[in-house]
């Protein structure tokens, strides 16, 4: 009998100073990153805390959306974004699904640290000061960093970053 485990995996974009947003927004505008994210993402379950997804103008084509908030009346009428109460019950939605995202925000990645496997972190390299939501300082001793692909600084892009892969060791 063969085991399939199903890949949780949390991805985010963070400032070397593990800076996530400001104001509710991104304090970057990197084009290919955000192809990347929709790449990888896209045909699966993408889970976020209420902050993050209230920031979207609508969802994100292709995905289901699973929306964490403690208010027993938050509703939403897009079509495929479900409401759930705890992380627990957004990952019980999912556990049939063989990949799976957390994609934020800083609330929902310092909880879903322990149950995820893998991590998708874009590291940009820059430092962005005034930040008021930052991704969790991430555990080596956890964590083993499987693939880096760095990506330069061009016309499109104000900053270098890298890809930087993690799976549970
Ligand atoms: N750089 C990136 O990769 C990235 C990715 C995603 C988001 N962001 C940014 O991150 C910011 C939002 O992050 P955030 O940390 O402020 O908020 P968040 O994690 O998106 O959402 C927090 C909300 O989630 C709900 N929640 C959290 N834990 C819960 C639990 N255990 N049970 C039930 N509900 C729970 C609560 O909703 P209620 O208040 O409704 O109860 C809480 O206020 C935005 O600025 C966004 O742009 C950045």
């Amino acid at each position: 009998m063969t085991h399939t485990m199903n890949t949780i995996c949390m991805i985010a974009a963070a400032g070397e100073n593990n800076a996530l947003a400001k104001d509710g927004d991104l304090p970057w505008h990197l084009p290919d990153d955000f192809k990347r994210f929709k790449k990888l993402t896209s045909g699966h379950a993408i889970i976020m805390g209420r902050k993050t997804f209230d920031g979207f103008d609508k969802p994100l084509p292709n995905r289901k959306h699973i929306i964490i908030t403690r208010d027993k009346k938050y509703t939403t009428d897009f079509e495929g974004c479900t409401v759930v109460h705890s992380l627990e019950d957004a990952l019980e939605m999912v556990k049939d699904d063989s990949l799976s995202f957390i994609i934020g925000g800083g609330e929902i990645y310092k909880q879903g640290q322990e149950f995820a496997n893998k991590i998708e972190l874009t590291r940009i390299h820059n430092s962005f000061e005034g930040a008021d939501t930052f991704f969790p300082e991430i555990d080596l001793s956890n964590w083993e960093l499987v693939t880096e692909e760095f990506h330069p600084e061009d016309n499109r892009h104000a900053f270098s970053f890298t890809y930087l892969t993690y799976a549970r060791s």
